[in-house]
């Protein structure tokens, strides 16, 4: 059956099939070929999309904004400054009010239970644009790049070290498992992701053959990967934890010395930026030839501008 995501959210790809995945990832890189062609295709004419952000951003704001800017869709950007929410007015009424509005609704901010609600209450598809526990647009930018370095998926190696149990490091695995990706995370313990999590990407991994692993030693996890991710060490809203972070991960940083480490010298280098060159990544390697930075952010757009297509 041919897939629709017509009405959908994306709260999390753990709602979403491998073929619907699929379906995303095959029309972001058909997207990036018309934007590179010049073509002018106006598919959001006369639609509204409303932006919330509880926590700051640059590409996903700019993403969703020009991407549905640039189809002749109008994008209204409402920091939490601004508008009632949280403040003056329960979650469920801004949900009911937008949705009366626009066609759509993006929510940036802390609590997941907080974008779960507004897709409740909106009756108009809802995107995650990155909670405290996921950040599902990103892992589609992240995928999509893997895709145009190495050609395919599954099988690949993609080994993320840093702060194991962050947003981006949660999503990941989802998406990686979901998807047939081999997915490992090099942690300190006490940065390990949650069981609940473990429990359900092993489901997932069932079904499309990735492997999950967790450790600890960069040295024993790092040989043979396609890919080498990470992240800031102090995500927003945890920045009383900084101390206390950059401690624990001071090992962790992703240099030279930790690339060659996976044995390849086509390995890529991500990081779903902004990044904090000099704690979780070296200049050296986050500027050099193995990065792929720069592909990856732009990719936000592609696949933001994808999903959507596929759900508006
Ligand atoms: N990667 C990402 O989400 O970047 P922003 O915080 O700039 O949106
Ligand atoms: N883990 C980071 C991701 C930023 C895109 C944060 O939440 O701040």
């Amino acid at each position: 059956m041919a897939v629709s995501l017509k009405g959908r959210s994306l709260l999390t790809l753990a709602d979403y099939s491998p073929e619907e995945i699929r379906y995303l990832l095959d029309l972001s890189h058909q997207v990036k070929k018309e934007k590179r062609e010049g073509k002018i295709l106006q598919r959001f004419l006369g639609k509204t999309l409303a932006l919330i952000f509880e926590k700051r951003s640059t590409r996903t704001r700019c993403a969703f904004e020009t991407a549905f800017g640039e189809e002749g869709g109008h994008p209204v950007f409402l920091s939490t400054q601004d508008i009632q929410l949280g403040a003056k007015e329960s979650v469920e009424d801004t949900a009911r009010v937008l949705g009366r509005m626009f066609d759509a609704i993006q929510y940036r901010g802390f609590k997941q239970e907080t974008v779960e609600l507004l897709a409740k209450y909106a009756g108009v598809p809802v995107y995650n644009g990155l909670t405290d526990t996921d950040h599902p647009t990103q892992v589609l930018a992240d995928l999509m790049t893997l895709e145009e370095v190495f050609g395919n998926l599954k099988g690949l190696k993609l080994v993320f070290v840093g702060d194991g149990r962050n947003n981006m490091a949660r999503a990941l695995m989802i998406g990686c498992a979901k998807m047939g990706v081999h997915y490992t995370i090099v942690a300190p313990k006490e940065l390990y992701p949650d069981n609940s999590l473990r429990a359900l990407c092993a489901s997932f991994a069932e079904g499309s053959g990735a492997q999950i692993r967790i450790g600890s030693s960069a040295k024993e996890e790092l040989p043979g990967a396609d890919a080498v991710y990470t992240d800031v060490w102090v995500s927003m809203g945890e920045e009383e934890k900084s101390a206390e972070r950059i401690r624990l991960l001071r090992p962790y940083q992703v240099d030279s010395n930790m690339m060659a480490q996976t044995g390849r010298k086509d390995t890529i280098f991500l990081h779903c930026l902004p990044a904090v060159k000099g704690n979780e990544v070296s200049i050296e390697v986050i500027e050099g030839p193995q990065s792929r930075v720069w592909d990856e952010a732009e990719n936000r757009k592609h696949t933001i501008k994808a999903l959507m297509l596929a759900t508006l």
